[in-house]
């Protein structure tokens, strides 16, 4: 399976921070925003990513991400010149995609909680083996801000819809889909929105239409942050932080993941520690050596 971490948009609700920079590589503690979503895609077991982002802002990605052999990865990019809706990232990334079964993540979507690894390789694996799309469901106060899903004990998806003004459901749909390959021939045919966006939501409808689309629930044991506005931009770095000082460890650190993935050896971490500076998230990854 391969990844593809969206990352363009003007980010303008967070305006005047992203005013020179994008809003996926500002930071959340102690590391760039982009960090989050592709830690998830490594503990899914995939290797080769697609970073699509504007044409200003690539550059960037590329000094900060490079071609991914430094973390046992590899990293291709693509530019979208104009925001189209998430679904774009099936035309953009067609070509990247070729006839394997794919995972989109939103580049602000942060997920953290015990046991989300294992969930993650088994979505990872259904789609991989069995076709269809695997959505996530998560349970939240004011779901009118996102695509809404209902769905039955076996994770069948009942209804789906975008922002809807009167929600079926208290169930979000997280940024994070998997797919079989036949999203990229979907994408190609789909339709823009009335506020002119390519939706993923549509694409989830046609595999809800095919029968095909799993929703697996997320539970209160996992934590799915948006970091899309100021207030919650500082939430999530809050929560970061307080629970990394508490436990000394990391969460979402591409070097950890890659080491105890087996992505990279004990050399080449150490190698890594050496670009790292004098920061704490330096001394924190030497712990693992030790
Ligand atoms: C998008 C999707 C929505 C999803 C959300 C998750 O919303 O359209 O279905 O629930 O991402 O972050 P947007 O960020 O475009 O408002």
């Amino acid at each position: 399976m391969k990844g593809i971490i969206l990352a363009g948009g003007k980010g303008t609700r967070l305006h005047p921070l992203t005013i020179v920079t994008s809003k996926q590589l500002l930071p959340v503690y102690d590391k760039p925003m982009v960090y989050y979503p592709l830690s998830m895609l490594m503990l899914a077991g995939i290797r080769e990513v697609l970073v699509i982002s504007t044409p200003e802002d690539l550059p960037s990605f590329r000094r900060l991400l490079r071609d991914g052999s430094q973390w046992g990865m590899k990293f291709s990019y693509a530019e979208q010149d104009q925001p189209r809706g998430l679904a774009d990232a099936f035309r953009v990334g067609k070509d990247f995609v070729g006839s394997d079964p794919v995972c989109l993540i939103l580049g602000d979507n942060i997920f953290f909680g015990h046991g989300l690894p294992a969930v993650l390789r088994s979505m990872a694996a259904r789609v991989s083996n069995g076709g269809g799309a695997a959505i996530f469901a998560y349970p939240v106060q004011d779901p009118w801000r996102y695509g809404v899903i209902e769905f039955d004990s076996e994770g069948k998806a009942l209804s789906l819809e975008e922002k809807p003004a009167n929600p079926r459901s208290n169930y979000a749909v997280p940024g994070m889909y998997f797919y079989d390959n036949q999203v990229i021939q979907i994408a190609a045919e789909l339709k823009p929105s009335p506020r002119g966006e390519l939706e993923i939501t549509d694409v989830n409808l046609t595999y809800m239409r095919l029968g095909k689309l799993f929703v697996q629930e997320l539970g209160r044991g996992v934590a799915w942050l948006d970091a899309g506005t100021h207030e919650s931009l500082l939430q999530a770095a809050a929560f970061i932080q307080t629970v990394e000082e508490r436990q000394g460890m990391m969460i979402s650190s591409p070097e950890e993941i890659a080491f105890r993935m087996g992505f990279i050896d004990r050399e080449q971490l150490r190698r890594l520690l050496d670009e790292l500076g004098n920061s704490t998230y330096r001394s924190r990854l030497e712990t693992l050596l030790k």
